[in-house]
C-alpha cells in the first residue's frame, strides 16, 4: 500500500522573483489557497496518510500553514467563528512533517533526505510547485497508485509535450500497453530535442519503490552538477520495470509568472459565483471593476 509521500519543495522560485523573496513560491495564492496546499489535498485524497516536506531556509511558513496551533484560534472561537475555524482546522487533515535541505542538491538530493522516513515500502512523491487538476474524482496520484497497485512497479505521471520542450522536462523512452499505460525503456532529463527518444514528459508526480533510493546512492552528479532523480530512475530500470502512465488531468507549473496567473485563472473560472463573474470580467473589452 501506498502510504507516504515525499512533497520537495525546497527550490527557491528564482522564475518568481520578486514574490518569492520572502514567500515561498509554493506559498503563493491560487484562488484562496496557497500552491502546497492543493498539493497536500492531491496526496490526502489519494490516500495518503504521512506526508514529509523538503523544505529550505527560509521557507517556515509553509510549517506555520500546516500547524494545528495557529495563530486567531482563540479569537475565532470566542467569537463563535465555527465556520472559518473548520476550514482552518482541517487544512492537511494528515501526519505531516517537515525537514529542511541545507545544500540543494537537485530534485534527487531532496527525494533522498526522506530515506529514513520512508524505510522499505513504495512511495509517492508530488512536487511542490505544481498543481495536477484532475476529472472523474481520481487525482492524478490517486490514478499513479492504481498503475501501482496492478504492477507492484515504480510508475510515473506523464505528458506529451511540444517538440522544442522536451528539454525542460525529464523524457522517457518505451512502448504503449494499454489505457495509457507505458512500459520504460529509457529516462533522460532535459535532452535536446534531436536526442529525446519521445515527447513524453515526466509530469511532477511519481510512485517509488523503496530500491529508488539504493540508486540515488550509486546515481553521479548529473545536470547543473546537481543529482537528478531521472538519472537515477534510469538506473532503476537494471533492475526493476518501471510504467509511465498519460494520466487523465492537466498540470500546471505555477513556478513562473505566466503558469501562476494561467493556474489562478483556471481554478477561479471553476468556482460556482466568482467563475460566472470573472468570465463576464474577462469578456470585458474595457476591464474595470
Ligand atoms: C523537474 C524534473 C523533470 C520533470 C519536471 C516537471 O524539473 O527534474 O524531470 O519533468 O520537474 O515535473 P524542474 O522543473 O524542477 O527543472
Amino acid at each position: 500500500m501506498v502510504r507516504k509521500a515525499i512533497i520537495p519543495a525546497a527550490g527557491l522560485g528564482t522564475r518568481m522573483l520578486p514574490a518569492t523573496k520572502a514567500v515561498p513560491k509554493e506559498m503563493l495564492t491560487i484562488v484562496d489557497k496557497p500552491v502546497i496546499q492543493y498539493v497536500v489535498e492531491e496526496a490526502i485524497d489519494s490516500g495518503i496518510a504521512h506526508i514529509l516536506v523538503i523544505t529550505s531556509k527560509g521557507k517556515n511558513s509553509m510549517r506555520d500553514h500546516f500547524s494545528k496551533d495557529f495563530p486567531n484560534a482563540a479569537y475565532y472561537r470566542e467569537k463563535g467563528k465555527t465556520e472559518v475555524l473548520e476550514r482552518l482546522e482541517t487544512i492537511g487533515h494528515c501526519k505531516i512533517e517537515f525537514i529542511e535541505q541545507s545544500d540543494l542538491n537537485g530534485l534527487g538530493g531532496a527525494i533522498y533526505l526522506g530515506k529514513d522516513f520512508i524505510g522499505d515500502e513504495p512511495f509517492a512523491v508530488l512536487l511542490g510547485d505544481t498543481i495536477c487538476d484532475f476529472e472523474d474524482r481520481n487525482p492524478v496520484l490517486g490514478q499513479l497508485i492504481d498503475v501501482y497497485n496492478q504492477f507492484k512497479s515504480s510508475v510515473t505521471a506523464i505528458e506529451e509535450v511540444p517538440a522544442d520542450y522536451v528539454n525542460r522536462y525529464g523524457i522517457m523512452g518505451g512502448d504503449a500497453l494499454s489505457d495509457g499505460i507505458y512500459k520504460v525503456s529509457q529516462w533522460v532529463e532535459k535532452p535536446e530535442p534531436e536526442l529525446a527518444p519521445s515527447r513524453l514528459a515526466i509530469a511532477a508526480r511519481y510512485v517509488f519503490t523503496p530500491a529508488i533510493f539504493q540508486c540515488l546512492e550509486k546515481t553521479t552528479k548529473g545536470r547543473n552538477n546537481e543529482l537528478q532523480v531521472t538519472d537515477a530512475m534510469h538506473n532503476l530500470l537494471n533492475a526493476e520495470d518501471m510504467y509511465g502512465l498519460q494520466f487523465k488531468g492537466t498540470r500546471f507549473d505555477v513556478g513562473n509568472p505566466l503558469g501562476f496567473i494561467k493556474t489562478n485563472l483556471h481554478f477561479g473560472l471553476k468556482e460556482a459565483k466568482m467563475g460566472e463573474e470573472l468570465r463576464d470580467w474577462l469578456g470585458n473589452e474595457t476591464p474595470g471593476l
